[in-house]
């Protein structure tokens, strides 16, 4: 599969996550607004892969010219809860003084480690998952996207489904449909399906019924900034999977290049949480959902904390506070 995100011929090139599964299409970005309105839109999405975004966009700014760090800015603060994104504008602003083409080799690179830091981690939670969960072949359940399209290339959480299932060792992959956005249902299925790994599309409230009835073997998740004590924010709902697996004895492993670590935060309690639209929660493709003044409590991401979690597992192997 192509990368999620890459640089061609002066754009930033993306796999449109809006259009998926309808459709495969490519969208090329030529401005810094184009940028941040994909970036909002979730048009690119996940974290790791808006770390690639916020460096490709500090990269496209500085060819463009005009005020780049105030480019950078806008860029920066598109979406605020995954770190990867300010830290991808940071390490290619360093790059200014030395100009446009460091930038952008400083952005290339980065996408390249992305991919390959991803892989390792991912090798590395499959280790864990296999000497946490005695049972073969495994039954895994998977919250939200964090596979390929939510990283340059490979994956996270669903990097380790992958190494898995080359060696023949995944029954089935229960997937969180993921409301109000459907990461799951439309990205993540579409990945399993892709790569011909069994899965269902479950509700995400039969997450824990799933549990209750001994069908998943270990839970699996990506995350969008882990502070240094180990508390790590992720797709809203990744805290009630958390509790429940708890409650279950299922392990709960989760999966995240060095990146995504922002050991600035003592605890999740700093995490700022995105809040989204109204109409996410209350229109579907056009349709109301609800009663047409319906206030709504909408955040994109929740904080698990560290006493919940089996392994956070990075490319250097388990993280330790
Ligand atoms: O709102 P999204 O789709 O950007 O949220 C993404 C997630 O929560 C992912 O689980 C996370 O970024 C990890 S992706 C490897």
């Amino acid at each position: 599969m192509r990368r999620t995100i890459d640089w061609a011929d002066g754009a930033i090139v993306i796999i449109d996550q809006t259009a998926l599964p309808a459709e495969y299409r490519l969208l090329e970005l030529r401005t810094v607004g184009e940028l941040v309105d994909a970036i909002k839109r979730l048009a690119v999405r996940g974290a790791p892969a808006l770390g690639a975004a916020g460096a490709l966009g500090v990269a496209l700014a500085a060819r463009l010219g005009g005020d780049v760090r105030a480019d950078a800015e806008l860029v920066a603060q598109a979406r605020p809860t995954a770190v990867n994104l300010a830290w991808g504008v940071e390490r290619a602003l360093a790059k200014l003084p030395e100009g446009a083409d460091a930038v952008l080799a400083e952005a290339q690179a980065l996408l390249t480690e992305d991919e390959r830091l991803n892989k390792t981690a991912s090798a590395h939670a499959a280790e864990i998952v296999l000497a946490e969960c005695p049972r073969r072949p495994l039954r895994l359940l998977s919250h939200c996207n964090a596979g390929h399209l939510a990283t340059v290339g490979w994956g996270s959480a669903l990097g380790v489904v992958w190494h898995l299932h080359e060696r023949g060792l995944v029954e089935e992959v229960l997937v969180d449909e993921t409301r109000p956005l459907l990461q799951g249902a439309r990205l993540t299925a579409w990945e399993l399906a892709q790569a011909k790994v069994p899965y269902r599309v479950q509700p995400d409230g039969a997450a824990a019924a799933a549990m209750a009835r001994g069908l998943v073997d270990c839970v699996l998740v990506g995350a969008d900034r882990i502070a240094a004590n180990g508390d790590v924010a992720n797709k809203i709902g990744t805290y009630g999977l958390a509790i429940a697996a708890k409650h279950h004895g299922v392990p709960f492993v989760v999966v995240a290049p060095s990146s995504t670590v922002d050991r600035r935060l003592a605890d999740g309690t700093g995490i700022a949480i995105e809040e989204r639209d109204a109409r996410e929660l209350t229109e579907y493709a056009g349709v109301l959902l609800t009663p047409p003044d319906a206030r709504v409590f909408n955040p994109a991401f929740d904080v698990t904390p560290s006493a919940l979690i089996t392994a956070v597992v990075t490319e250097h192997g388990r993280f330790t506070s």
